[in-house]
Formats: C-alpha cells, sequence, structure tokens
C-alpha cells in the first residue's frame, strides 16, 4: 500500500505520488494499492472505542473500510510532508485509525520538504510505529528542495532516487518474509 498524506490543495505529494507509482509499476510482481488520504478523507479519530480494542469496528464506516484496508496490505510505503519538524497530521491520523491492521508488516517512507527532506517527520512517525508494531526499515528516500525537486515531464532531478525506491521495495518485500514466518 502506498499512502499519500498530504491532502493540501495543490499539494506536492501529487508528484512524488505520480513518480513513485510509474517506478512500482517496473517491478515484476508487484500489486500496489494507492490509498489518498484525501479521498479516503477520515475525520480526526473521534469513535468512544479506542482502535486497541475496536477490532477494526467503528461507529463511521469510514474508519472501519481504512481498518479493512490496512489489514489486506502486506507491507507500506508512506509519502510524508514535512509540517513544523513533524509528519503532516492527516498522517499520524490515518495510523491511529488502525491497530491490528499494522502489526507487525514492514513500512518505508518517501519523505520530503525543505533541506531536511522530511527526515525529521520519519523520525517523528518511527516512534509512533512501535505502539501498533509497525516495523521500519532504513532504506528510506528523503527528497530536499521539494519545490524544484521534479522537472517539467516529471522526473525527479536528483540522480538514483529510481534504484533507491526499488532497493527501498526490495527491502521491504525481505522483510515483510521474515515478519510472515
Ligand atoms: C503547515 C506547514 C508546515 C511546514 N513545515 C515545514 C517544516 O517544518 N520543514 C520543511 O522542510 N518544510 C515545511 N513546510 C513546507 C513543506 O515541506 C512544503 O510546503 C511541501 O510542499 C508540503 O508538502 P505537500 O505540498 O505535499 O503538502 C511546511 C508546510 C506547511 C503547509
Amino acid at each position: 500500500m502506498v499512502i499519500n498524506g498530504s491532502v493540501r490543495e495543490g499539494r506536492a505529494a501529487d508528484k512524488v505520488q505520480a513518480w513513485a507509482l510509474e517506478v512500482l509499476k517496473q517491478i515484476p510482481g508487484l500489486e500496489t494499492d494507492l490509498a489518498d488520504l484525501k479521498e479516503i478523507d477520515l475525520p480526526f479519530f473521534n469513535e468512544p472505542v479506542i482502535p486497541s480494542m475496536a477490532k477494526g469496528q467503528y461507529q463511521n464506516p469510514k474508519g472501519t473500510a481504512w481498518a479493512k484496508r490496512v489489514a489486506e496490505a502486506e507491507a507500506f510505503i508512506m509519502l510524508t510532508a514535512e509540517y513544523n519538524y513533524g509528519p503532516t497530521a492527516v498522517l499520524k491520523n490515518a495510523i491511529d485509525w488502525v491497530y491490528e491492521g499494522w502489526m507487525n508488516k514492514p513500512a518505508g517512507f518517501i519523505s520530503y520538504g525543505g533541506v531536511a527532506a522530511g527526515t525529521r517527520a520519519v523520525q517523528q512517525l518511527i516512534q509512533n510505529f512501535v505502539n501498533v508494531k509497525l516495523f521500519p526499515i532504513s532504506g528510506n528516500i528523503h527528497i530536499p528542495h521539494i519545490r524544484q525537486a521534479f522537472d517539467d515531464h516529471g522526473r525527479p532531478v536528483y540522480s538514483g532516487l529510481d534504484e533507491n525506491l526499488k532497493t527501498l521495495v526490495a527491502e521491504l518485500t525481505d522483510l515483510q518474509k521474515r515478519l510472515s514466518r
């Protein structure tokens, strides 16, 4: 599952997403479920039963559908911008809505931002992962200076990113196999 973690009008995330999906298409046997949080449109978590007790069943059908969709995924690539030295609130919120569905699965990041390339957002989310037993990988992609990071054809201006993304998927696949043994 590729999670697009920005819902902002005119988001840079669209360029990151389009490039990532193009590269992922080239990987034989890989099935991708694009989870665009803008379309999924979850409210801030407001259920009476907390996710670790709810067994994926919520009053709000959007929450139930999201928990089910996450549970069906085997591994995650999260696209996150950096907002105020942290992740986007919508991405953290989407993580909060689910419990078992994340468990014992690997997750990687394509982060982006200014000079710090979204790295501070990633570090915060990795702390959050511990409680839902999501396993971070090390080979994440961090794209700096996002406004200048893609050319007019949607290609990254930094060299090697396509290969980096393929390596990220290989690391996710390897960890997914180990975790599901
Ligand atoms: C509320 C807000 C806070 C931001 N804070 C940071 C920041 O701490 N570090 C950074 O590198 N960029 C920051 N930015 C700039 C974003 O990296 C840039 O706007 C990027 O395009 C956001 O991704 P998006 O367009 O996909 O939402 C911030 C942007 C917003 C909207």
